[in-house]
């Protein structure tokens, strides 16, 4: 029998008005139906976060912590169930789910940590002719509930990078997961309960954008909006949220260099997990690789023959590295798009079909820069590799885009390296490592058109909480 879910408000189970069936994006089998909320069921989540606003505000540190504790033990005692979880409604091939099911323990963990530090300083006054005789500090008040909307590629560990920051700096929350995973929060909200989350202070609604995330983004007792999706979505966020601050977290089409010199045996099969991992629908996923010329011809054989030996099929087979794509339509534009790049010049090395919802890894050489495949995001299993003359060629290409999230250099020359880190346009650059790494206290985010703002626990904490000044006047 179908699993009817229902939306989690004010601590307990409601039935919605209106319901849409959730496919497995594997097999296209009925997974559950899904309440789709109506703005008046929005505007219930939003009260009950409203009215424990005070409650979390006045919550001890401890208190917060021993709850993120709580949490990430249950996660712990059902691994499994949540990896499964993942794999079903993601179609993230289990071995990559666990991986993913792991991150989301110390995402807890460390927003538990985090919630104990989370301090102000102390203000020499008397550094200004005028301050003298008086004592200053900041705290970091919470700003009160939080609206966090989020995407399909890490349901539960990109829901943790909200949810938890969000407890440790004593914020509600209202949720709005995405339409594709939304078994994953529903899963969060009864461990969260169980875990000791005052009721009201957690809730999830499911739904459209149109509906749900209009009414979350435009509603005043929300009072920050924190999203991770596309850049359009981000942006029509930012326009409507008005004075709200709002975190961005956007695409991009990551990159990495290869210079001379560099062992290709050693980076490629790290550079093929970063472009295939989770189907390539990662926001930092290796989309382009540049490989200066001296090392070109070695690192495409060894790439290919590296993608042809992944595993494509079914999530939960442990041996599958590859799985489907998160709907067909996605399968229709990525194949519309590698189309697109051929007709423009590109050659399909390995790669280039789908079977069912599996777009087969796909490796495109000599890709023209205006090509999709190039300068969108893909959200795909497509790499490009071009070949370049110099590093100085590579980093212009990287730069020439309309995203800057994370960048990587494979490189022997530490003159080259430390030029690299001050030219590339980016969030982060990683030095002889693939853009895809990502520890989850490490700050997060992108510039450009990848994103507003940071992630990891303890920057998503400053941007939940506001700088508030005491003077205490001795004189
Ligand atoms: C993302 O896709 O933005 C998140 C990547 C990650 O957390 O590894």
């Amino acid at each position: 029998m179908t699993t009817k879910k229902q939306l989690f408000i004010n601590g307990e189970w409601h039935d919605a008005k209106h319901y849409t069936s959730l496919f497995s994006p594997y097999s296209g089998e009925l997974i559950a139906e899904i309440p789709s909320a109506t703005a008046e069921e929005v505007d219930l989540a939003i009260e009950a976060a409203d009215q424990t606003r005070q409650t979390m505000l006045e919550m001890p540190s401890h208190q917060r912590a021993q709850i993120l504790e709580n949490l990430a033990d249950l996660l712990e005692q059902r691994f499994d169930e949540a990896a499964n979880i993942i794999a079903e409604e993601a179609a993230k091939p289990v071995k990559t789910a666990e991986g993913e099911v792991t991150r989301t323990i110390q995402t807890y963990k460390f927003s538990a940590e985090e919630a104990k530090r989370l301090n102000g300083e102390t203000i020499p006054m008397d550094a200004a002719p005028g301050g003298e005789g008086r004592v200053a500090y900041t705290v970091r008040e919470p700003l009160g509930v939080v609206g966090a909307i989020t995407p399909f590629n890490f349901p539960m560990n990109l829901v943790a990078h909200k949810v938890g920051p969000a407890i440790a700096s004593g914020n509600a929350i209202v949720l709005k997961p995405a339409g594709q995973t939304p078994l994953s929060a529903y899963f969060l909200a009864e461990l969260l309960h169980e875990a000791g989350m005052p009721s009201g202070a957690f809730n999830v609604v499911t739904g459209s954008g149109s509906v749900v995330g209009e009414k979350i983004v435009t509603d005043e007792r929300v009072k920050k909006i924190s999203f991770t999706g596309s850049p359009e979505v981000g942006i029509g966020i930012r326009n409507k949220a008005r004075l709200k601050p709002v975190t961005l977290e956007l695409g991009s089409n990551a990159a990495v260099i290869v210079d001379k010199n560099v062992d290709v045996e050693k980076i490629v099969p790290r550079c093929v997990t970063g472009a295939f991992g989770f189907q390539g629908q990662v926001c930092i996923s290796l989309q382009r690789i540049y490989v200066h010329k001296d090392n070109y011809d070695r690192f495409v054989d060894k790439f290919v023959a590296a993608t042809n030996k992944l595993n494509v099929g079914d999530p939960f087979d442990p041996a599958t590295d590859v799985s489907a794509l998160i709907s067909p339509q996605d399968v229709e534009r990525t194949l519309e798009w590698i189309d697109e790049a051929k007709r423009n010049g590109a050659k399909a090395a390995t790669g280039g079909t789908s079977e069912g919802n599996i777009v087969q890894p796909t490796v495109l050489l000599e890709v023209d820069a205006s090509s999709k495949v190039s300068c969108q995001e893909v959200f795909a299993p497509i790499v490009l590799i071009n070949k370049v003359d110099s590093v100085e060629e590579a980093i212009e290409a990287v730069n020439d885009s309309r995203y800057g999230l994370q960048a990587g250099i494979y490189t022997e020359n530490i003159h080259t390296a430390m030029r690299a880190t001050k030219k590339l346009h980016v969030g982060g650059v990683l030095v002889n490592d693939i853009p895809t790494f990502r520890v989850d206290h490490m700050p997060y985010g992108g510039v450009k058109e990848s994103g507003v703002g940071r992630e990891g626990i303890k920057y998503a904490m400053e941007e939940m909480t506001e700088l508030k000044l005491v003077i205490f006047n001795n004189n």
